[in-house]
C-alpha cells in the first residue's frame, strides 16, 4: 500500500515539475551579443504590433514592407545574423533562419491583401512567422 502512494506521490510530483520546470537549454553568449539579440528581440516584436495595426488600417504595402525590413531576410545582415550565429546551437540558427524566411514569405503575400481572401492569407503567413518565434522560445534560453 505504501508503495503504491509512494509511486502516487512521485508521479504528480513528476509531472508537476515538467509543468512548471525549465527544461529549455541554456545559451552561453558573450554579455554584448546577449544584448544586442534582446534588443532584436524587442524590435521584433514591436515589429509584428506594428505589421497587425498596419493590416488592420489596409496599409498592405507598408505591411510587407516592415516584415521584409525588420524580420525578413533583409533584416539578416542589419542584426549581424550571421556573427551571431556562429554562438548559438546549429539548431537554433536553423529556427532563425526560417523565421526570417517566413517573414519574407508574408511580405509577398501582404502585397496581395486587398484582393478578394488575400486578407486571410496574410494572417495566415503571418502565424507561419509567429510559429517560428514561439518554437524557439520554447527551446532555448539566454537567461540563467
Ligand atoms: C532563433 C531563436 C529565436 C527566435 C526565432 C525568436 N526568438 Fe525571441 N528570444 C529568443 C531567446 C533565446 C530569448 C531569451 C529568452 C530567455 O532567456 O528567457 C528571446 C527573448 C525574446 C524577447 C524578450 C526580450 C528581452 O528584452 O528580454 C522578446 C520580446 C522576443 N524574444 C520576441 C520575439 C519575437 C516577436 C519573435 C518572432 C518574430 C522572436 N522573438 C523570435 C530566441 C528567439
Amino acid at each position: 500500500m505504501f508503495q503504491i502512494i509512494a509511486v502516487y506521490i512521485l508521479s504528480i510530483m513528476i509531472s508537476f515539475s515538467v509543468v512548471a520546470g525549465d527544461n529549455r537549454i541554456q545559451v552561453d553568449l558573450p554579455l554584448m551579443m546577449k544584448e544586442h539579440m534582446l534588443s532584436n528581440m524587442r524590435d521584433h516584436l514591436l515589429a509584428l504590433q506594428t505589421i497587425t495595426y498596419q493590416l488592420s488600417s489596409k496599409q498592405y504595402d507598408a505591411a510587407a514592407e516592415t516584415a521584409e525590413q525588420r524580420l525578413g531576410m533583409s533584416s539578416m545582415d542589419n542584426h549581424g545574423a550571421s556573427h551571431l550565429g556562429k554562438f548559438m546551437p546549429k539548431e537554433m540558427g536553423s529556427i532563425g533562419t526560417n523565421m526570417h524566411k517566413a517573414a519574407s514569405q508574408f511580405a509577398l503575400i501582404a502585397k496581395d491583401a486587398e484582393i478578394e481572401g488575400g486578407l486571410e492569407k496574410a494572417f495566415g503567413a503571418l502565424s507561419e512567422v509567429m510559429k517560428h518565434c514561439v518554437a524557439c522560445h520554447e527551446v532555448y534560453k539566454v537567461h540563467p
